[in-house]
């Protein structure tokens, strides 16, 4: 029986995986357990936990797997930074100092820290673990393969072609022209940061009209064969280890978004959550003031996919496949996700649920298990439930320990019973921590970390921003739906069989005249990001769902990750815990406990 260990660290997410004669048996983030958002470093305890699940010794794996090269890494920063000096010798001195102390020697690192010979170490390259964390998840024999990211080591994108158990890239776009890394400049641009807020410039676009399209593209040209070219005068990436835009941006685009400025419109209104509402003339005045950067964020969107279209393309052209395996930082735009979809020649879509850098670690263990071990191509990702998980006994000593009063929580056997007592508190317009099973891999939680209410409810969006998230309107909730229904609430035809839409990863109509019944979930452009859940994989959840449906007749419910914002997703217990203290959040259920907010009546 083959073990291999994957990895990804020192870069953006932190990530252990372990594959059994192929396939994951655990896979997890570090964040989850550090409690570090995007936590980099090594991953002590996601390693020491998928060992564990594994059952697994360090010295009984084959390989461990490093999702990167990082002397390619090193020879890109190197070169890069030169090319800048003298211009900027800070960040030359500080990245060369960086790269020094940790980066390049990895295989030191990874050998001390798992416990392994050095020359069990293998190394994978950036881009092709992305590839393969898609291809060689996916359900097909033959695909044509994406990958669209900040920066690996030169590459930036590249197009490829999968076929039984073997990538082979055919063309890739090098590093300083990446698509990512100018998504990147207007995220830091419209007051959020790198590599979390470009969620928020996406969620932020429907509230602007693409004005500023031809300002947008003196950045970045885009060639018909799906090439692109940034303009490096306006941005700062490529010489500086913190800027990531230059002052000619800003004369051309003016001051950058203060990240302190509340997020509102016209067209949102004043959100209660903020507090009291300024008068008129000062709420017009700051209103106006967002909708450019609105306004901004709409237009970057639209150059993003118009890019990505293209590309998508070329990709067709290239490979003449009509299924697309998608990965990268740049998959996780569900919204461009949806328009390759529509506005391509590809039939199907495979997006890997952790389509960033931690799913590298699963991608180039992949790779190596598929092409270097002999392995057969026989996974195929249909959930994501490969994290921890705990069980009611430690759940009870948690309760016990935490001295949680005794009138606060029940433990409820009878599982109809419990599902039926969620379900009335949901529609009563409570708001329910569901924690159960395995915690979720990739960065969505989708039904065993999460935070659910009612979503016909109109005013649960301002409930639970009140309550839990504290977040601004550009945070939109998304949705479980039931896979029986989805193609009724949603513009998603044979929802059953896009793979993106189980991990929330397509941004899609909701039907005109559904809209009113599921307001909590609709964007203000009308649009939603659903869950579709399927039974088979997802039992517990498809129940309770399920019962909403026959208690109300709406077979969704809305579903936001659980956690404070700024805060990873809860892993244990204790967290949920914790997070189910510091909030709003009315009830909580743990595994088959119940507790309640305050003592039982
Ligand atoms: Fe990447």
């Amino acid at each position: 029986m083959s073990k291999i260990l994957g990895l990804s660290f020192f870069y953006h997410d932190a990530a252990a995986v372990l594959l059994s004669d192929g396939a994951p048996v655990a896979m997890a983030e570090e964040e989850r357990f550090s409690r570090k958002k995007h936590d980099y470093d090594f991953p002590e305890s996601a390693t020491q936990f998928v060992l564990e699940a594994g059952n697994t010794k360090p010295k009984e794996l084959d390989w461990v797997v490093f999702y990167e090269k990082p002397f390619l890494k090193f020879d890109r920063v190197m070169k890069t930074f030169l090319a800048s000096f003298p211009t900027a010798p800070n960040a030359f001195v500080h990245g060369i100092k960086s790269l020094f102390i940790s980066k390049l020697w990895i295989r030191e690192v990874i050998s001390k820290k798992v416990g392994i010979e050095p020359d069990k170490i293998l190394f994978s390259e950036h881009h092709l673990s992305h590839g393969a964390s898609a291809f060689l998840c996916s359900p097909y024999k033959r695909a044509a393969v994406l990958t669209i990211d900040g920066v690996g080591e030169w590459a930036c994108t590249t197009i490829g072609i999968g076929q039984e158990n073997g990538l082979k890239i055919l063309k890739e776009i090098h590093f300083p022209h990446s698509l990512g890394l100018f998504y990147s400049a207007f995220t830091a641009f419209l007051g959020f940061e790198v590599n979390e807020g470009e969620y928020k410039v996406m969620g932020m676009a429907p509230y602007g009209r693409p004005k500023y399209i031809g300002k947008v593209k003196k950045l970045i040209t885009l060639f018909d064969d799906g090439s692109y070219r940034l303009n490096l005068d306006y941005f700062s990436f490529h010489k500086s280890t913190k800027e990531t835009y230059s002052s000619r941006f800003i004369e051309l685009f003016g001051k950058p978004r203060d990240p302190g400025a509340k997020f509102f419109t016209h067209e949102s209104g004043w959100p209660s959550y903020f507090g009291l509402k300024p008068e008129e003339s000062i709420f017009d005045e700051l209103a106006e003031k967002q909708q450019y950067y609105a306004d901004i964020a709409a237009s970057v969107q639209v150059v993003l996919e118009e890019a990505v279209i293209k590309l998508a393309n070329e990709v067709y052209k290239l490979t003449g496949l009509d299924k697309l395996c998608f990965a990268g930082g740049v998959a996780l735009n569900s919204v461009a996700n949806w328009k390759i979809l529509k506005e391509t020649p590809f039939q199907e879509i495979f997006i890997q649920p952790s389509a960033g850098d931690g799913g590298g670690a699963l991608g180039g263990a992949l790779a190596i298990y598929n092409a270097c071990a002999g392995g057969e191509k026989k996974f195929i990702q249909n959930h994501t439930y490969y994290g921890k998980e705990y069980t009611s006994q430690a759940i009870k000593q948690m309760l016990e320990a935490d001295n949680i009063n005794k009138n606060r929580f029940e433990y409820i056997e009878d599982e109809k019973e419990l599902i039926k007592l969620v379900v009335s508190h949901l529609i009563e317009g409570r708001v329910v921590g569901w924690f159960h099973g395995r915690f979720e891999w990739g960065p969505r939680a989708l039904g065993n970390r999460s935070i659910l209410a009612d979503p016909r409810r109109s005013e649960m969006k301002d409930i639970v921003n009140t309550k839990i998230k504290f977040r601004e309107p550009y945070r939109p909730f998304a949705s479980s739906v039931l896979a029986e229904y989805a193609e009724d609430f949603f513009e998603m035809p044979n929802a059953k069989n896009h793979y993106p839409a189980r991990f929330m990863l397509y941004v899609v109509k909701v039907r005109k005249d559904k809209r009113e019944s599921v307001p909590a979930i609709t964007h203000v452009d009308g649009t939603s990001r659903p869950q579709v859940v399927f039974k088979e994989t997802s039992p517990r959840y498809w129940n309770l769902i399920n019962h909403f449906y026959q208690q109300t007749g709406i077979p969704m419910l809305l579903n936001t990750s659980f956690n404070l914002k700024g805060d990873p997703i809860v892993n244990s217990p204790q967290d949920a815990l914790k997070t189910f203290q510091e909030s709003g959040m009315d009830i909580l259920i743990l595994e088959n406990f119940l507790v309640y907010k305050s003592r039982k009546a």
